[in-house]
């Protein structure tokens, strides 16, 4: 199934280079994923195009105002109540590979980028049905997290991977961190490959993979190991 993803940003320009490269440009290609940019500032009724105001009750930072934003997504079905429209914030749940898969199999998704401080509370009441943070740091907008979003989305949907980069191997598939990689040369600054990837026996390849993905999850990331 194919998804479209129509995106909500005051600086649609951020983009272009990212979805027209990769895999996310193989996803379009393939028509597997539809990209729709849509400048919230199209739909300003400032003479000056202007979208933000001061915040209510003083304090720094300015706030996108509501009435571009719900215009915007009107515009986009002709209607308001979508099913997913997702708001990037350091105030949402933390993103991870099981939201993206979750999302993946949507066929609509419409993300709104903030910029400045937040976007008018009323538009997260009435419209966002989820909110989204990729971490517990500031950005200066939505754009890199909607870019982060699209890009891990796009590598699940059908035959945009090929065999050999399957998404199956992946970190965080089984709620482990994949296993360490190695290619040609054998010999490297005095540094071989482990003798188990090049002896031919898949079964031992397979066990020592995973073997390595467990120890490396211990190390590095034992809160997921204990989701399993
Ligand atoms: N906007 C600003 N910072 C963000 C973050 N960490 N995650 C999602 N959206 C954001």
């Amino acid at each position: 199934m194919s998804i479209i993803i129509n995106v909500l940003t005051l600086f649609p320009a951020i983009f272009y280079n990212f979805l027209s490269e990769s895999i996310p440009a193989i996803a379009q290609s393939k028509g597997e994923m539809q990209l729709n940019l849509i400048d919230i500032r199209d739909f300003s009724n400032d003479k000056n195009r202007q979208v933000d105001d001061y915040p209510y009750g003083g304090g720094p930072g300015m706030v996108i105002k509501p009435e571009p934003i719900a215009e915007a997504l009107k515009f986009i079905n002709n209607k308001t109540q979508q099913d997913q429209i997702v708001y990037f914030t350091p105030q949402g749940r933390l993103l991870n590979q099981n939201i993206i898969k979750e999302y993946s199999h949507n066929s609509e998704i419409t993300l709104i980028c903030g910029h400045y401080k937040e976007i008018d509370q009323r538009i997260r009441d009435r419209y966002v049905t989820d909110e989204i943070s990729i971490g517990d740091y500031v950005l200066s907008g939505g754009e890199l997290p909607a870019m982060i979003f699209i890009d891990a989305i796009s590598r699940l949907l059908d035959g945009v991977l090929s065999d050999s980069d399957s998404a199956k191997t992946d970190s965080h598939e089984n709620s482990l961190l994949g296993c360490p990689h190695y290619t040609r040369p054998y010999e490297f600054e005095n540094m071989t490959v482990p003798e188990v990837l090049i002896s031919g026996n898949h079964k031992n390849i397979n066990e020592w993979r995973n073997k390595k993905a467990i120890e490396l999850t211990k190390k590095i990331r034992p809160d997921i190991l204990e989701k399993k």
